[in-house]
């Protein structure tokens, strides 16, 4: 299983990658607002450092970056992600779930551009990118659970419609927006390839109160032994 930093702060990500060993990045307009950079200078600062840390190329460090969200019609997206990726061998391009964005997404890995369909609510909107090509797909769980839904089906529905047609592993599925260590295990237990979280709920899902009061006893134990 795969552990991207849902970030496109500099600090977070040398942080994550540290401590974590984290797998890529995604990014999204959010992300970028606020990291306090303007677009170009934030996704060429994480082109920098992947680089300098000998991560080149999507296949070792994807790095998702979403093209303009204004942007509706297939040839402006296509035109945007060709803009973008140009920049860097990491960058992976997020296209959004819409009929135009799918047929970008269609052509763009026709050339060899990769693509992250991003804004995926539903299995069926998930069937799309496999079935075109795209390298990852991004199902939104938290932005689900926030609003009350349950996500254990929904992962699994994709999981399982991944296998049954040979999609599974070729077409990544990236659990998205996810907020908490409990979504984390329930993503790993139905099979999908890849988390993206903040680094607070990568911290969340280590922190455990047991293992500080198991140190706390076993430290007091240490003191209170003679050394020899
Ligand atoms: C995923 O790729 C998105 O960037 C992300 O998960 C969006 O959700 P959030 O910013 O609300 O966590």
């Amino acid at each position: 299983m795969k552990f991207f930093l849902d970030s496109a702060k500099l600090d977070e990500i040398v942080q994550a990658h540290k401590t974590f060993g984290i797998d890529g990045i995604t990014t999204n307009p959010r992300h970028i607002q606020n990291s306090g950079k303007p677009f170009l200078k934030a996704i060429g600062d994480i082109a920098s450092w992947v680089k300098s840390e000998g991560l080149s190329g999507y296949e070792v460090f994807p790095v998702s970056v979403e093209i303009n969200p204004h942007l509706d019609s297939r040839e402006s997206m296509i035109d945007a992600a060709r803009k973008i990726a140009a920049i860097s061998p990491n960058f992976v391009i997020k296209i959004p779930a819409t009929q135009e964005g799918i047929a970008a997404a269609r052509q763009l890995e026709k050339e060899g551009i990769r693509t992250n369909v991003t804004l995926v609510f539903s299995a069926a909107q998930a069937l799309w990118p496999a079935k075109n090509g795209s390298l990852f797909v991004s199902p939104f769980i938290g932005w689900k659970e926030d609003n009350g839904e349950d996500c254990g089906k929904y992962i699994n529905d994709i999981v399982q419609i991944y296998k049954n047609y040979g999609f599974y592993g070729k077409t990544q599925i990236i659990c998205a927006a996810v907020r908490t260590p409990k979504q984390i295990v329930e993503c790993a237990a139905v099979g999908a390839d890849i988390v993206t979280a903040g680094l607070e709920v990568y911290q969340n899902s280590i922190n455990h109160a047991y293992t500080r009061q198991g140190i706390k006893i076993f430290s007091d134990a240490w003191d209170n032994t003679a050394r020899e």
